[in-house]
């Protein structure tokens, strides 16, 4: 098989990136569909047609990208979630294939003409999603960063939405006024002292600002705990991502703002990955 082939370059990256990739096959693929404009059709039909010098030069120069552990998503600056295409920079975190829990407990709250309100909402993929599954709704999406509200705000365009959203800067409940139905979050959960020893994957290319909790992970909820009641209409509910472990400590947080009825919900490998709560 030549090694500049579509075959023999696939299995050839394939054997290269096996060394610091759990799905090496899939990475190997998506870059060489990204590189030498292949369809996964092409590679099945036309596995002997040869590439480009240009093509395998470009094929390359991702590959080193990926072997310095950058993740398939960022290099392609895009990231599917619940079935719709997201642009992603340096300046967003890679949307998690988790996150598609609160999706599903988001969608079975959403009532007709829902208010939903999206904090730090990084690439956008929580209040877009949303939106474009509800086309009664509108929205507000915040965030610290305002690179990331520009790219929440081409992902709202990109998808339609963004004549039913608003876009805010600042530091959680600061730029928000008026109450909603629905108050979402995933906030950075993750306790200061667990970053560095994270895969590099993770850690040399997702922002700071959307990992880290604070000291113990949980600094984030605090705030958000302590001014939803402020924001919330009238049987509205709270509804936020949480990290391994944290189900307990984050229901007290909120019961000590005076929500109950916590509900419990489980991510594909069964944990639990987000919870929604109300007043009273
Ligand atoms: C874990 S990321 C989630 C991004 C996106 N919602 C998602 O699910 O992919 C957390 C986001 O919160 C933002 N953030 C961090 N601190 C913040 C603060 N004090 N106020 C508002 N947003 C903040 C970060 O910039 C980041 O976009």
């Amino acid at each position: 098989m030549p090694p500049d082939s579509i075959a023999g370059a696939l299995l050839a990256a394939r054997r290269r990136l096996a060394l610091i990739s759990d799905t090496a096959a899939l990475d190997a693929r998506l870059l060489l569909q990204a590189t030498a404009n292949v369809s996964h059709e092409d590679i099945i039909a036309e596995p002997e047609r040869r590439l480009s010098a240009e093509a395998l030069a470009q094929f390359e120069a991702f590959m080193t990208r990926r072997l310095a552990h950058e993740p398939v998503s960022r290099i392609l600056g895009a990231r599917d979630f619940y079935g719709r295409s997201f642009r992603l920079t340096p300046d967003v975190l890679d949307p998690r294939p988790d996150t598609e829990t609160l999706i599903d407990a988001a969608l079975a709250l959403i009532r007709p003409r829902s208010r939903l309100l999206d904090l730090g909402t990084g690439s956008g993929i929580i209040a877009v999603t949303l939106l474009a599954e509800r086309p009664d709704t509108t929205g507000l999406a915040t965030d610290l960063s305002p690179e990331a509200l520009a790219i929440a705000r081409s992902n709202a365009e990109r998808h339609g939405v963004l004549s039913r959203l608003q876009l805010r800067q600042g530091s959680w409940f600061a730029p928000v006024s008026g109450s909603f139905d629905l108050i979402l979050c995933n906030p950075p959960y993750i306790p200061a002292s667990d970053i560095p020893g994270l895969a590099a994957d993770v850690r040399d290319y997702d922002p700071l600002a959307a990992l880290t909790g604070g000291p113990d992970g949980l600094e984030a909820y605090r705030a958000i705990a302590r001014h939803a009641a402020a924001h919330l209409n009238p049987d509205g509910h709270v509804l936020v991502e949480i990290g391994a472990g944290q189900a307990d400590d984050v229901s007290a947080l909120f019961a000590a703002a005076g929500f109950r009825n916590v509900k419990r919900f489980q991510d594909l490998g069964g944990h639990d990955r987000c919870l929604s709560l109300r007043l009273g």
